[in-house]
């Protein structure tokens, strides 16, 4: 590989075992490398790729992974979608940076604030944009303590909302947690899905955060009407109620937000990951009254050079735009029945989870799980594991996928959950 050795030597690591797939160019839903080298010394041009492994048909020897994951719930347009580079490309030749979040008008920002709002319920009608999801938590409990002069934050077991300090704080699994005390103080960690959680809410607190669909817990669908209940004893105890929909939004779930699937509306709303259509961005959404917080007492309650990068959200608007034109919410629940129904009685699969094309494929371990992960990639299919649930398969696709597509990807998925099976 061309840079693999560079980025052993000098790219700070997050794991012992990084995947390592050196991507050259992105196209849709398949990622590229680069050229496999000779594996015969006169170097034929016609040398086959590895068994499996699907080759790019305009270069043969190029390996070639359909990824089944989307960065992560990111690129649900898929990559280098021709109207999202457009609007880039447009932007660029426009301005980049001008000066500090907040401070000038700039249209980028000011229209996807206004196309995000259209699609969120009243009175959700202001957007604070910042660069990730992680920042978005950060500030969108900022603004709760603000706003209620409360310091208490309550969240739930195995949620993840980011890894700042704040936003680590109010995640759900403690080993992730320990080394890096002491974090913010006065945090509580509730049951999700339980109404027991609701009894431990008290008037000290100022906010709840909660992801309506728990992503990285392996994809955990509360019960019918606890997010309701959750919303009523927030009301009658003051306490702000905060969606983290930076992983459930955009149409993953086969509805603009998740919250629509309650019909639940919480007092900030915060996005991130596909909203800034495969560029960085994050942002909090809620009433203008609420947002308004921020301006004073002190002013400048919350702050950030880049957020809202115009190239960002120009690129956001476009994706919100394109996905719409493209009819690709309706694409969501067909594509989620297609994979249930393709991998419900394959070999080793204990049950699957999902919410649109939120997935989690369960199997019995770590080491089934990675094993059925290493086998489908060498077959030229990306998927994953869960940050807070190891033992399952992550299928996350870019809502492009075609049925053809797949239809493909589940009979690797078989074949490789039943080698799996075999092989034990
Ligand atoms: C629900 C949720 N909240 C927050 C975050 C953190 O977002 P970021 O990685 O952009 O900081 C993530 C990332 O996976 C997430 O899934």
């Amino acid at each position: 590989m061309l840079h693999r050795e560079l980025f052993y030597r000098h790219l700070g690591q997050t794991s012992p075992e990084p995947l390592a797939f050196e991507v050259e160019r992105a196209e849709g839903v398949w990622l590229f490398g680069p050229a496999e080298p000779p594996s015969d010394p006169a170097g034929s041009a016609t040398t086959p790729l590895s068994a499996g492994i699907p080759a790019d048909q305009a270069h043969p020897r190029r390996r070639k992974v359909l990824d089944l994951i989307a960065g992560i719930a990111v690129s649900g347009l898929g990559h280098g979608h021709p109207k999202v580079l457009e609007a880039i490309r447009r932007q660029a030749d426009r301005y980049l940076h001008t000066m500090v979040y907040g401070e000038f008008i700039q249209a980028p920002q000011v229209l996807l604030a206004e196309k995000l709002c259209s699609l969120l319920p009243d009175p959700l009608d202001s957007v604070f944009w910042v660069n990730s999801g992680s920042e978005a938590v950060e500030a969108a409990l900022k603004l709760a303590k603000r706003a209620t002069g409360r310091t208490g934050l309550a969240s739930f077991h195995r949620s993840y909302h980011g890894a700042t300090h704040g936003a680590l704080s109010m995640g759900g699994t403690e080993s992730w947690k320990a080394p890096f005390r002491p974090l913010l103080p006065d945090t509580h960690l509730l049951p999700y899905g339980e109404d027991a959680a609701l009894d431990l809410l008290c008037t000290d607190m100022a906010a709840v955060l909660v992801e309506p669909v728990q992503g990285e817990a392996g994809v955990r669908v509360p019960p019918d009407g606890w997010l309701q209940r959750l919303r009523a004893r927030c009301d009658a105890l003051g306490i702000l109620l905060i969606f983290d929909e930076a992983q459930t939004g955009c149409g993953r779930t086969g509805v603009w937000f998740a919250q629509a699937h309650s019909g639940v509306v919480p007092d900030i709303m915060v996005t991130a990951k596909a909203i800034g259509g495969g560029l960085p961005l994050g942002g909090f959404a809620a009433s203008r009254d609420l947002m308004r917080c921020l301006t004073h007492d002190p002013v400048l309650g919350h702050i950030s050079t880049f957020g809202g990068h115009p190239l960002s959200c120009a690129a956001g608007l476009a994706s919100l735009e394109a996905l719409s034109a493209e009819g690709l919410l309706d694409r969501v629940k067909p594509l989620e029945a297609r994979f249930r129904e393709g991998l419900q009685d394959a070999p080793g699969v204990q049950d699957i989870r999902s919410c649109g094309l939120m997935m989690a494929v369960q199997l019995g371990s770590w080491d089934h799980n990675k094993a059925v992960i290493d086998r489908v990639l060498q077959a030229g299919i990306l998927t994953d594991w869960f940050l807070y649930c190891d033992d399952a398969l992550r299928i996350a696709p870019p809502l492009i996928l075609t049925d053809a597509e797949a239809d493909w990807a589940i009979g690797v998925l078989r074949e490789a959950l039943a080698a799996e099976m075999a092989s034990r």
